[in-house]
């Protein structure tokens, strides 16, 4: 039988409330389709953080290195600083492991309500494909006379050719195999940012050269903004950088029925990946069992995907698909109709024989 090792890390808040619900829901796959999970629980978190006084201890990143796979629930502790847990957990991982993709699609589920009227399932269905490496997020700038009247903070976005094509020949295939409409777009801003975004343009056509099957599309960030609330059914796959894809899925994530369903995989596809629902830790609700653990289990359901178990992947998916359009009432916590544990037994019980 084949068998994964999965390193979890349930994190803070109501990560663990999540990430139990998902793994519920990963045995039950997991049976169904003859395969095995090897689950390791990891303590990082707000409160390893506290207790310890580092993030991370000495050779964690090598440790992780050897899973097949990573499952993470939420980071973000009240009494942590910002910034100290996500720097040092999870822009830290993303970056040790080399996972250069985010992956997040947009899927409104049937029975799920968005907030764009006149739109539904049919009209939201795209995924952003998000350089998860560089950009902004590189970390490359500094201070200049800090806290003086005449301060000065640089913050530069790194575009490496090797990094922007890597991230574009992935979204190229992705849109081959996965795309409805076989069509790519880039999400840029080569008007005013016509450094970085000229060696993103001309990287797209010279590897888009490569894919005659997929069609090349081209617009602005504050175009695709405007478009993914007015019309949402021209995206297929979309491809962007570091920041410009942060902000996008935060807006995808909304016109998808919000925080409580939106997964997103940190893809490295020759080493160790790592998914996770996209909202946060969301502390005030913790233990209380009413968090909507759907966004955990589609994480979930993106890691089989990621490890080759597609049809247990694509069952997890019309499971939570069942659910929502037959039993959820609402994504929100507290508004679900169940506890967070029931919705997990829920689509665990559809996925057993359905
Ligand atoms: C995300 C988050 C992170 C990011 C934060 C928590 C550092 O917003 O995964 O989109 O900015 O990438
Ligand atoms: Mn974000």
């Amino acid at each position: 039988m084949k068998a994964y090792k999965i390193a979890v890390i349930p994190g803070d808040g109501t990560g663990p409330e999540m990430v139990r619900e998902g793994i519920k829901v990963l045995e039950t796959a997991a049976d169904r389709f003859a395969f095995r999970l090897d689950f390791t629980h990891l303590p990082y978190g707000g409160e390893y953080y506290l207790e310890k006084g580092e993030v991370l201890p000495e050779g964690a990143v090598e440790e992780l290195k050897q899973f097949d796979a990573i499952f993470l629930g939420a980071i973000g502790h009240p009494d942590v600083k910002p910034g100290i847990l996500e720097k040092g957990i999870l822009l830290n991982l993303r970056f040790a492991l080399d996972q250069y993709i985010n992956l997040r699609p947009v899927k409104l589920f049937p029975g799920i309500e968005t907030p764009l009227k006149d739109k539904g399932p049919a009209e939201i269905d795209f995924v952003v494909v998000r350089e998860n490496t560089e950009g902004l997020y590189a970390g490359s700038g500094g201070f200049l006379r800090r806290g003086t009247p005449h301060e000065v903070a640089v913050q530069e976005s790194i575009n490496t050719r090797l990094g922007v094509e890597r991230c574009l020949r992935y979204a190229f295939q992705y849109c081959r195999e996965h795309g409805k409409q076989k069509k790519l777009t880039l999400c840029g801003k080569t008007n005013v940012l016509t450094y970085a975004f000229d060696l993103w343009e001309r990287a797209f056509h010279e590897v888009g050269a490569e894919y005659p099957d997929i069609t090349r599309d081209y617009a602005h960030i504050d175009a695709i903004c405007m478009w993914m609330v007015k019309n949402p059914e021209q995206f297929d796959i979309i491809v962007t950088d570091n920041m410009f894809g942060d902000i996008i899925t935060d807006l995808g994530a909304m016109i998808q029925g919000g925080m409580g369903i939106a997964a997103g995989g940190n893809i490295n596809p020759a080493g160790t990946s790592m998914f996770e629902p996209i909202g946060g830790s969301a502390p005030r609700y913790t233990g209380q069992n009413i968090i909507n653990p759907l966004a955990s289990i589609c994480a979930g359901g993106m890691m089989l995907e990621h490890l080759g178990e597609k049809e247990a992947a694509a069952v997890v998916e019309q499971s939570v698909m069942e659910i929502c359009a037959t039993r959820i009432k609402s994504l929100g916590a507290g508004r679900m109709g169940y506890s967070t544990s029931e919705v997990g037994d829920l689509v665990a019980g559809e996925l057993h024989h359905g």
